[in-house]
């Protein structure tokens, strides 16, 4: 399946083309199925904390699927840039948003979209255990094998992601395509077009 996902005007129109990997509905049934492992869990005091910005589709679907699911979560969100591509080995991580709530003896949900080489999760994981939080579980919507810098694996996995850039349901590529409701990898080719 393929979506049109707008395009330049001019003599030259570079028409852009989505490739699914992952639909709607794929997505859907994976929430529900990661909502009741988590239920399954019996967190205490579930705080659910959403890394911004990539993840925000995925928890905003993700904390109904838990309600869904029995559990009465509260919602924070953290906001980190890394510099990876600055200090590719340094792995330093900047705090532009930090969590609110105190997060003493609660379990924590971090819930992220893509765990790649696992720097931002081992940060905000190991920033929360320090101030308390009784145990720092965690859920990606997807995960790239072979490409972790640091260990730590994902309690809960929506999808396998191949090694490609993906795109959609929260993630972007040069702030676009975060509205997509799947998940998909952009596919650029240079049409000639007449004028009309
Ligand atoms: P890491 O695990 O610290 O390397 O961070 C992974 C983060 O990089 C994700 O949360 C995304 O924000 C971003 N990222 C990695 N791969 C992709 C991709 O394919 N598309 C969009 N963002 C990506
Ligand atoms: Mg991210």
């Amino acid at each position: 399946m393929r979506s049109a996902a707008g395009n330049d005007k001019g003599q030259t129109m570079q028409t852009k083309s989505i490739r699914v990997l992952f639909d709607e509905s794929k997505i859907a049934a994976r929430n529900e199925d990661i909502a009741k492992a988590v239920a399954a869990s019996k967190p205490h005091d579930l705080l659910v904390v959403a890394v911004l910005k990539g993840s925000f589709m995925f928890a905003a679907d993700l904390i109904r699927a838990l309600h869904r699911a029995g559990l009465e979560p509260q919602v924070e969100f953290v906001h980190m840039s890394s510099y990876r591509e600055a200090t590719v080995s340094s792995g330093q991580v900047e705090i532009l948003k930090d969590v609110e709530s105190d997060v003493r003896d609660r379990d924590v949900l971090l819930v992220d979209d893509i765990l790649e080489s696992g720097r931002t999760l081992a940060f905000a994981k190991d920033l929360l255990m320090a101030r308390g939080a009784r145990t720092v579980k965690s859920a990606v919507l997807l995960e790239k094998p072979g490409k972790r810098a640091v260990q730590i694996d994902a309690d809960y996995i929506g999808f396998e992601c191949p090694d490609l850039f993906v795109v959609g349901y929260g993630m972007d590529v040069a702030h676009r395509y975060r509205q997509l409701p799947f998940v998909g990898v952009v596919e650029t080719e240079n049409e000639d077009r007449k004028e009309q």
